[in-house]
C-alpha cells in the first residue's frame, strides 16, 4: 500500500539506481567521484526533507527489477528520479516502464554522458524523462530533488 508522507500528504519520490552504482566511491572515482551511494541516499533524504518530502531509495543490478520498481512507482510515488546507469543506453524496457508513468521523471547521470564515449551519448530514458541532470556528480541528485519539489508545488 502506498504510504504518503504524513506532513506533506505527498507520496515519496522514488530514487532508482541502475547497475554498478552500488560500487560508487570505489568505482572509477575519477569519473564518478568518491561519494558512496549510501551517502547520496542520506543527502537526498535530507534535501527532500527541506521541501517537506520523503524518498524511497533503491538500487538494482537487474533490468527486470528496475522495471518492477518503476511499476511500483505508478501508485507508490509522486515522482521518480532515475540514474539508469548502463541500462540508459540499452533498455527499451525501462523506457517503456517510464512512459507508462503519469508523474514527473528526472533522469540523472553523475557524469556528462555527451562528453564520454560515443556509445554513452544516447540514452533511451531521455525520451521519457521530464528533465535531465548530468555532469554534476552527486550534487546532481540534489538538484533533481529540487526540480521535483518545484514541479510538485507547481502542479498542486
Ligand atoms: C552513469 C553513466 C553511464 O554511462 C554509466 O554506464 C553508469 C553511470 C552516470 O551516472 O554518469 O553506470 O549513468
Amino acid at each position: 500500500m502506498a504510504k504518503k508522507d504524513k506532513k506533506s500528504n505527498t507520496l515519496p519520490i522514488y530514487i532508482l539506481n541502475g547497475p554498478n552504482l552500488n560500487l560508487l566511491g570505489t568505482r572509477e572515482p575519477e569519473v564518478y567521484g568518491y561519494t558512496t551511494l549510501a551517502q547520496i541516499e542520506q543527502m537526498c533524504a535530507d534535501q527532500a526533507k527541506t521541501h517537506g518530502l520523503s524518498i524511497v531509495f533503491r538500487q538494482s543490478n537487474r533490468e527486470g527489477e528496475l522495471v518492477d520498481f518503476l511499476q511500483e512507482a505508478r501508485t507508490g510515488a509522486s515522482a521518480v528520479i532515475i540514474n539508469p546507469a548502463g541500462y540508459g543506453h540499452t533498455s527499451i524496457a525501462i523506457l517503456d516502464s517510464i512512459q507508462i508513468l503519469k508523474i514527473p521523471v528526472i533522469e540523472v547521470h553523475l557524469s556528462n554522458i555527451h562528453r564520454r564515449e560515443p556509445y554513452r551519448n544516447h540514452s533511451y530514458v531521455s525520451k521519457g524523462a521530464t528533465g535531465i541532470v548530468m555532469g554534476l556528480g552527486a550534487q546532481g541528485y540534489l538538484r533533481a530533488v529540487d526540480a521535483v519539489a518545484h514541479i510538485l508545488k507547481a502542479v498542486k
